[in-house]
């Protein structure tokens, strides 16, 4: 099963609606000078008021748009969030779901995770699940269990045929400068596709698998050298578009690599 390889960007807090034209102006030229993109999906995930202003520009670059977060109910009274269809009204296409951030600051729960991400393929958008032990579960020997617990009351009982993805974030590696060895990263790739094999059989092999957590130009190439790794999820250098471009072209684009 061929799966694409996928570099996103999450801006999280950072670049206004100027910025974020700026950064095309400059990216997509970068990107579009990539010997060979054609199993390469991009995709950006800035902040919700950048989503309407850069939609025609990102699809004209053939860049997917992510909103970063939503809340689960179709309307109500919940002031300060955003459902489903009125991000879907940008022309945004995706949506990052259980962030790490989002869990540890503003109290995102394994079932809130699980009723956003229902809401987001209820309205018709692409789930990014997001994963990932914090480091006092790492050195407690839990992580596998954690992101298992994580996956389980996120997909459990999801219809057969659903596109998502999944991004591991290991917490200790977000923002710190501190990666993931390929090696422990790679060890929970497998296990990840271990868990959507059960989870998710009829689709497991073509759902990406994610790693983000400090990915940088100098060690992007062999993250996704490893089998299961099937992209980055970038924050800190998806900001400044020669870095992201960067990233994008240490992806493998050889046909056969992560068959
Ligand atoms: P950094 O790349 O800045 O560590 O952030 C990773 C991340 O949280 C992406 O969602």
């Amino acid at each position: 099963m061929e799966r694409p390889i996928v570099i996103a960007g999450n801006w999280k807090m950072h670049l206004g609606i100027a910025g974020g034209r700026a950064f095309l102006d400059d990216f997509v030229p970068r990107l579009a000078g990539l010997p060979d993109r054609s199993r390469l999906t991009v995709l950006l995930a800035p902040n919700l008021t950048l989503l309407a202003p850069l939609a025609d520009a990102c699809g004209a670059a053939d860049i997917r748009l992510a909103a970063q977060n939503c809340h689960p109910a179709d309307a109500g009274a919940f002031t300060g969030e955003t459902s489903v269809a009125m991000i879907r009204e940008t022309g945004a296409g995706m949506v990052l779901v259980g962030h790490s951030e989002r869990r540890q600051f503003f109290g995102d729960t394994d079932d809130f995770v699980r009723d956003k991400l229902r809401a987001v393929l209820n309205g018709g958008l692409e789930p990014i699940l997001c994963v990932g032990e914090t480091l006092a579960e790492r050195e407690a020997g839990q992580a596998a269990a954690v992101v298992s617990r994580q996956l389980e009351s996120a997909l459990d009982g999801l219809p057969a045929a659903v596109d998502l993805m999944i991004a591991y974030e290991p917490v200790w590696a977000i923002g710190t400068g501190r990666t993931a060895t390929p090696d422990d990263a790679g060890e929970m790739h497998v296990h990840i596709r271990n868990e959507l094999c059960r989870l998710l059989p009829a689709i497991a092999a073509r759902l990406p698998i994610l790693y983000g957590g400090s990915v940088k130009p100098d060690n992007a190439a062999e993250i996704m050298s490893r089998e299961d790794i099937d992209g980055v999820l970038v924050g800190g250098a998806s900001l400044a578009p020669a870095s992201f471009a960067a990233i994008a072209a240490a992806a493998p684009v050889s046909p056969g690599h992560h068959a």
